[in-house]
């Protein structure tokens, strides 16, 4: 290896290579902190040639490597564990043009989320994919993961919003997908098979995004509610009398560990279930229409309290309760489940996999939350402090198979936008049938001839 790494750094005297222990752990590691890292190098290229160089070397040395942009993902995608090179884009994170015309801005792929939201915002307008991890992920990471977040059920998940890529295949290629048209019939769209390849396919350099109207005023409302019934009878309610911007649901225990966390009680009583809503408030009309829906609520049952925010510092407030709950529960190294269901499937899906986990592992504590509107659940298995580690994973892979049969009976999916990684791995077959896992293995085989990209993710 040491002779392979020489030969790097003949090849790309320029390049930024990184080898302390220190730094192999740190980029090695996604936010599951379930693999050992152990990659034998960090490669940071400042331009789309350095890639493109990488690339050619990892083929002729025949060296794995891992696309790695946050490190935020929750699937085991950029973990490296096996003596690959992780590619990091962090270097590659500007803003490169904007045109006022195409509503497009393009930017390297490292450049994280936020920033993205902040440059759109600086031209009037908004790149709408959002979620809390905005700070931290990268658009490159975003782009390979499909993400989605909480403003999909109005705007869609990612792939909605990426006008071209320019890609390095595994094979070393450039290729410049779509070139920002909007209209484009012109065989296989080869830009939308790189967005959720999760880093399989190619490294993802450059992206043209699509930006639209900023959002207008909004209010922020949050609600107490009986049951995971009423939650669909509170989204369906909402959907139809208000433009909802966000509608998004979590349980009793999520709020008791985002309260544990710093949270602020919303309620004077507990309450089996909450919604935080976001709808658009442009008129005094707004405010009544959601009232109004609100007391028919309070009357037919489906609501049992509510609050809507007073300042934009309430409104945060109520938003924390839902964006707190992954970084509350960090300490317990949850398992997690990200699965998606048609919205009318999802009470027949959230009951019989309640009772089967409570029938089968009473000891474990889990939390139900996520995006209601885009049929999207997310289930985490808490570590009980004195499970060992090996045990909890053994009994979480039981439970993800009950969730797995569950969710072929229902037509579902194993995930909706964490992504498949290598945690999800195992249950790909049956959310995708073997025909379709040959056919992207086949697709594997073309854009990456010697298997060098993120081998082992998604599928072996
Ligand atoms: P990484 O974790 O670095 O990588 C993810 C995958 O993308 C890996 O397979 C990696 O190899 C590949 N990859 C990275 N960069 C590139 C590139 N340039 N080219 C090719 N492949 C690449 N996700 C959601 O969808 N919705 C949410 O609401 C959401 N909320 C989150 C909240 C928190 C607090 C956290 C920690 C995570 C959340 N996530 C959410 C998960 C995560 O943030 C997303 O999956 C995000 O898109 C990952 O971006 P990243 O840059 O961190 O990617
Ligand atoms: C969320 O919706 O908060 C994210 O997908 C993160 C998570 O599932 O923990
Ligand atoms: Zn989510």
């Amino acid at each position: 290896m040491d002779a392979a790494l020489d030969a790097l750094r003949d090849a790309l005297p320029d390049l930024r290579l990184l080898t302390d222990a220190s730094e192999l752990e740190h980029y090695g590691r996604d936010w599951t902190r379930r693999w050992t890292p152990a990659p034998c190098a960090i490669a940071l290229p400042a331009s789309v040639d350095e890639v493109v160089g990488i690339v050619h070397w990892a083929r002729e040395h025949q060296i794995a490597l891992v696309p790695s942009g946050g490190r935020t993902g929750l699937s085991g995608g950029a973990v490296a564990a096996n003596g690959e090179v992780v590619i990091s884009l962090e270097r590659m994170n500007k803003v490169l043009a904007f045109d006022p015309v195409d509503r497009m801005l393009t930017v390297q792929a490292g450049i994280p989320l936020q920033l993205v939201q902040e440059a759109a915002c600086a031209q009037g307008l908004q790149y709408p994919v959002d979620f809390a991890a905005r700070g931290s992920c990268s658009i490159g990471g975003n782009i390979a993961t499909n993400a989605g977040g909480i403003r999909v059920l109005r705007y869609g998940n990612t792939r909605e919003w990426i006008a071209g890529l320019t890609v390095v295949t595994g094979a070393g290629e450039v290729l410049h997908l779509n070139k920002g048209l909007v209209k484009n019939s012109s065989g296989y769209d080869l830009r939308q098979l790189i967005i959720g390849a999760e880093g399989t396919l190619g490294i993802v350099v450059e992206a043209m995004l699509k930006l639209t109207a900023p959002p207008p005023p909004t209010q922020v409302m949050l609600l107490a509610l009986p049951d995971f019934d009423a939650v669909l009878s509170a989204f369906s309610a909402l959907r139809d009398g208000l433009r909802l911007e966000a509608f998004e649901f979590f349980t009793d225990v999520a709020l008791k560990h985002v309260l544990a966390h710093g949270g602020q009680q919303p309620f004077d009583e507990d309450h089996p279930f909450y919604a935080v809503v976001e709808y658009a408030h442009e008129s005094e009309a707004d405010e009544v229409a959601a009232l109004s829906l609100f007391e028919q609520g309070l009357e037919s049952g489906w609501a049992l309290d509510g609050v809507i925010a007073g300042s934009d510092a309430q409104a945060a407030q109520l938003w924390r309760l839902r964006e707190g709950i992954t970084e509350s529960l960090a300490r317990y190294t949850p398992y997690k489940n990200d699965v998606a269901l048609r919205i009318s499937a999802l009470p027949a899906f959230l009951h019989e996999a309640e009772r089967l986990i409570a029938e089968e592992y009473p000891q474990f504590e889990v939390v139900w939350f996520g995006h209601i509107g885009d049929g999207n659940l997310h289930i985490n298995v808490l570590k009980p402090d004195d499970l060992p580690q090996a045990d909890f994973l053994r009994d979480c892979e039981r439970v993800t198979k009950l969730l797995a049969g569950l969710l072929a009976r229902h037509g579902g999916s194993i995930s909706a936008e964490h992504g498949i990684g290598l945690v999800k791995k195992p249950y790909l077959i049956g959310t995708r049938t073997a025909e379709e896992v040959a056919v992207m293995q086949g697709i594997k085989r073309v854009l990456d001839p010697d298997d060098i990209m993120n081998p082992g993710k998604i599928f072996d």
